[in-house]
């Protein structure tokens, strides 16, 4: 794969400092968050509440870095479309959760984002491959979702390593996105798998230089 991307998870981040918490891991280009995650849960989808849509829309008023917008929500089908009319760079919605994933994605595309499919560890990657057919992203979950801080999940690369094969021989047309667990312990037996994308949220932010610790990551992922 090409020059790995990392993607802050500001769910570790202080809610009460957001800009500052987002400021702390830009950088010039090529350095600093490639993209920064952003995890809306509805309490009903996962068993955790974070924010939504006005919160996105000021995070998108004072950041450069494209926004990636991880949805662990219910009826996605009837609330994505506002993430990517927000501007989003990216939004993924869960398959375990959305009625008509094809529709969506064409949905979200036409709203100007890429559109992401994400699967939880125990959802099989195999019945879903035509379906990402219309993705630009598959968002691997290495925890289940909910929580930051949580230990990595390694059987989830035998998924990753499928979706890898699938891109390479032109099956699909994907970015493979990790999301849960990563840190600089976990982080090369995810690239060596074959993800072109990690989210990290407590590897970063729970780091005494935020930046710092992007570019470590970024650093151990492209060895
Ligand atoms: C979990 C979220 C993740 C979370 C990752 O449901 O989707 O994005 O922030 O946190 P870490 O990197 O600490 O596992
Ligand atoms: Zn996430």
């Amino acid at each position: 794969s090409n020059q790995p991307l990392i993607a802050p998870s500001i769910l570790s981040a202080d809610f009460a400092r957001l800009a500052d918490e987002m400021a702390a891991v830009d950088g010039e280009p090529g350095r600093g968050a490639d993209w920064l995650h952003v995890d809306v849960m509805d309490a009903h989808f996962v068993p955790n509440l974070t924010l939504g849509l006005p919160v996105v829309t000021s995070i998108l008023a004072v950041t450069e870095i494209p926004v990636d917008c991880h949805l662990m929500i219910e009826k996605p089908d009837h609330w994505a479309i506002g993430y990517a009319e927000a501007g989003s760079h990216n939004v993924t919605v869960h398959v375990e959760a959305a009625d008509d994933p094809v529709m969506l994605a064409k949905n979200l595309r036409s709203a100007g984002a890429k559109a992401g499919l994400a699967i939880k560890p125990g959802t099989p990657l195999e019945p879903y491959v035509d379906v990402l057919k219309h993705y630009d992203t598959l968002l691997v979950m290495s925890v289940e979702p909910g929580f930051g801080g949580q230990s990595f999940i390694a059987d989830v690369l035998g998924k990753v390593r499928t979706a890898r094969r699938l891109v390479d021989t032109g099956h699909l047309n994907l970015m493979v996105e990790i999301d849960g667990g990563i840190n600089a312990e976990t982080i090369e037996q995810a690239a060596e798998a074959g993800v072109d994308c990690f989210v990290a949220g407590s590897a970063v932010y729970s780091a005494a230089d935020p930046a710092q610790a992007v570019e470590d990551l970024r650093r151990r992922a492209a060895a």
